[in-house]
């Protein structure tokens, strides 16, 4: 959902081919993230005081454009800030005119990056616009730059810091957002903020550094006193300052060298750590409320407000992480598409998800990040998880084995329904918040609902520093790696398993289910193995997309028990990248109205690997054969019990609650291949974005 990215340096010759250069591998890195269009905004030349070069459509077309530009590529710079964007529209189509930077005015005084949505932008327009400014684009993000250069032209002697100056622009905004802001009037300065979207900023020095955190100090100057600095500033038409809220000066320290002499330093700015591995692993995450303010070498944060009651605390230091990732990690390497290249690491992932966890020996399990809290868990009245879209499958296909590992009620919720609802919670029950980006939206807003009503909350996890890992009491990292492929592949397996480990721990002490347990983990000590015997079909299922392809544009999956789980993620797969109609059934509620939709044409596949439901599945097939239908079968291996003239998928088999690791990939693979077929971008669905951070 939009990535930012934003490169400051000092005292440290970059020339302007470089600088774009960074740019546009920064916003490569984060196209996942929207890819309708591309900007930069540079430091430019004479009366020009900045270039902007725009794009409609990928990061490949800016490089383009900014190749063709006439501009003093070799001009070095010292310090400079410059800011970059790829966009997935919210406000306005894509186009020129709407893709970020976006100016204050033709002179561009104030230049902003926006991701999120600002919920008041209509009413801020209609304030600006009858004070005499005119808008060019029809994003929310252009208020807030025009807003900005307002602030700025009702001071008086125009003293006021640019913290203090976004600081003000900020308290007029709702919505969620993160943003970089870059002035003339504050040469090589950029000031940075977050509520609600994900921020972090990459250190890389050549020394090390002094300090490796910062102190954010809170002191009580409030609303009323800055305000006082800033006359006029909105002059009470704009948003009303919220409540309570108080902005917060600090006295955070700056990074200097061993000596204290100023060094050559450089600062990333970037929605997501993947844009800023390659230059240093070395990066500070921002908090909801912070704004960073990067000048001079130097970087400041500052607290915009102080937490609302009930709200998580919010530290009072952000330390300097060490990012685990490695720069091959989200490079292609061999393959075509980062999906393809996902799907294809899952035998390694589900390894790195169990590794140091799972005793195979000794069929224990230990999740380090929920020992403390087994106690309250085991004690809880329930569990309910909450989660969205592909993650929410992977609570769908676990809960069943959850709750006879604990023998506690499980409930899955989607997070928008379950706010939507207000669903009540109460103190002693269980929270799992299940996202591979943590920072979806919808999830984060149930996860602060729950934790205002005193739940226990739990994150499962792939994105280490996300705000869900972050604000849950505890939790799991899932441990599968960057996914940059925005069809969710390989954090799948790892949520079923970490959700599973979850249940083993949870149930140690429990006599009556060892030898339960034992199968089960022995079961996924051999998943590995079988994950690479499943990818070995994968021409088999490239021949089989063809035939689907050749037949129809709608495709139904049905199964039942752990595999409802494996078709509703199959179908949304199919759905998301190939374009084409599917849905996954529960075949128990066939006859209750799909069995309508079955006919000679229909393609159906129909999931009947062996447990305890087998016949009932039977039964369904029966029933959609008895009607025509000529169903793909996805079966065991070796499955002597399906008619010789019915066309197969063939997979191991194993444990009963591990079978949907294995049976959904094929799944992935097929909706893989379609895509492929189709012609479509696989990596770039249309309308889609990897991390959704608005509701
Ligand atoms: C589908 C997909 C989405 C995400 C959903 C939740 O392939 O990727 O459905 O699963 O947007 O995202 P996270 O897991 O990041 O909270």
């Amino acid at each position: 959902m939009c990535g930012i990215f934003a490169y400051c340096n000092y005292l440290k010759d970059k020339t302007r081919a470089e600088i774009c250069e960074i740019l546009c591998n920064g916003l490569a890195r984060e196209e996942y993230r929207g890819y309708d269009s591309a900007g930069i905004g540079i430091d430019g030349d004479g009366n020009e005081s900045v270039y902007f070069f725009k794009e409609v459509g990928k990061v490949a077309g800016l490089r383009k454009k900014i190749a063709e530009a006439k501009m003093n590529t070799s001009k070095v710079f010292s310090a400079q800030v410059s800011i970059a964007h790829t966009r997935w529209a919210t406000h306005g189509p894509p186009s020129v005119r709407n893709c970020h930077p976006l100016r204050s005015d033709p002179s561009a005084e104030f230049i902003v990056v926006h991701n999120g949505i600002v919920t008041n932008a209509n009413a801020l327009r209609l304030v600006l616009q009858n004070r005499g400014y005119t808008f060019e684009s029809e994003t929310d993000t252009e208020a807030v730059a025009i807003l900005t250069k307002y602030i700025y032209d009702s001071q008086k002697d125009k003293t006021i810091s640019f913290t203090d100056l976004v600081k003000l622009v900020l308290k007029e905004l709702e919505g969620s957002f993160a943003f970089v802001f870059k002035s003339v009037h504050y040469p090589n300065e950029i000031v940075t903020a977050r509520r609600g979207s994900p921020l972090l900023i990459g250190v890389k020095t050549e020394k090390k550094l002094k300090v490796d955190f910062v102190d954010v100090e809170f002191s009580g100057q409030d609303e009323k006193t800055l305000q006082a600095a800033a006359p006029a500033t909105a002059g009470g038409l704009l948003a009303p300052p919220s409540t309570g809220s108080k902005i917060m000066r600090t006295q955070s320290r700056a990074f200097m060298s061993d000596d204290g002499i100023p060094q050559p330093i450089e600062f990333f700015v970037a929605s997501d750590a993947a844009a800023i591995v390659e230059h240093t692993k070395r990066v500070l995450y921002l908090e909801d409320d912070d704004i960073a303010h990067i000048a001079e070498g130097e970087l400041h944060i500052h607290r915009l407000r102080r937490n609302e009651e009930g709200a998580p605390q919010t530290p009072a230091t952000r330390s300097i992480e060490t990012l685990e990732i490695e720069i091959a990690e989200i490079m292609k390497g061999k393959f075509d598409h980062f999906m393809q290249k996902e799907i294809y690491e899952q035998p390694e992932s589900v390894v790195n998800t169990m590794r140091g966890r799972v005793n195979f020996d000794n069929n224990q399990i230990t999740l380090g990040g929920l020992r403390a809290y087994l106690p309250i868990m085991r004690r809880g009245r329930r569990i309910v998880f909450i989660a969205c879209g592909t993650s929410y499958h992977s609570c769908v296909a676990t809960r069943a084995i959850f709750e006879e590992l604990t023998e506690i009620p499980v409930s899955v919720e989607l997070a928008s329904d379950f706010l939507d609802r207000k669903t009540p919670i109460f103190r002693d029950d269980v929270c799992v918040f299940v996202s591979q980006s943590g920072e979806t939206a919808d999830t984060i807003l149930a996860m602060r609902y729950c934790i205002e009503r005193g739940a226990l909350c739990v994150g499962v996890v792939n994105t280490v520093g996300s705000t869900i890992s972050r604000e849950t009491h505890c939790g799991v990292h899932i441990n599968a790696g960057p996914e940059v492929g925005v069809a969710s592949t390989k954090a799948y397996t790892s949520q079923y398993i970490a959700l599973l480990m979850m249940a083993l721990q949870l149930s140690e002490d429990r006599l009556s289910l060892q030898e339960r347990r034992k199968q089960i983990i022995q079961g996924l000590h051999e998943l590995p193995g079988q994950i690479r015997k499943v990818l070995e079909s994968d021409a088999h299922l490239r021949e089989f997309a063809q035939t689907v392809l050749d037949t129809s544009r709608s495709l139904l999956l049905m199964g039942r028990g752990y595999q409802h789980a494996t078709c509703l993620e199959g179908a949304l797969k199919i759905k998301e990248i190939s374009y084409m109609h599917s849905e996954g059934i529960l075949a128990g509620e066939l006859k209750h109205g799909p069995l309508a939709l079955i006919d000679e044409n229909m393609p159906v596949i129909i999931v009947m690997t062996r447990d305890s439901l087998y016949p009932k599945v039977q039964t369904a097939f029966a029933q959609i054969t008895a009607r025509k239908a000529q169903p793909i079968v996805l079966c065991n291996e070796g499955d002597e019990g399906i008619p010789k003239n019915v066309k197969t998928i063939r997979v191991p088999q194993t444990v009963d609650c591990l079978q949907g690791l294995l049976n959904v990939i094929p799944l992935q693979l097929l909706s893989y291949h379609l895509a492929v077929m189709r012609g479509f971008d696989v990596d770039f669905p249309r309308n889609l974005a990897k991390s959704v951070t608005t509701e």
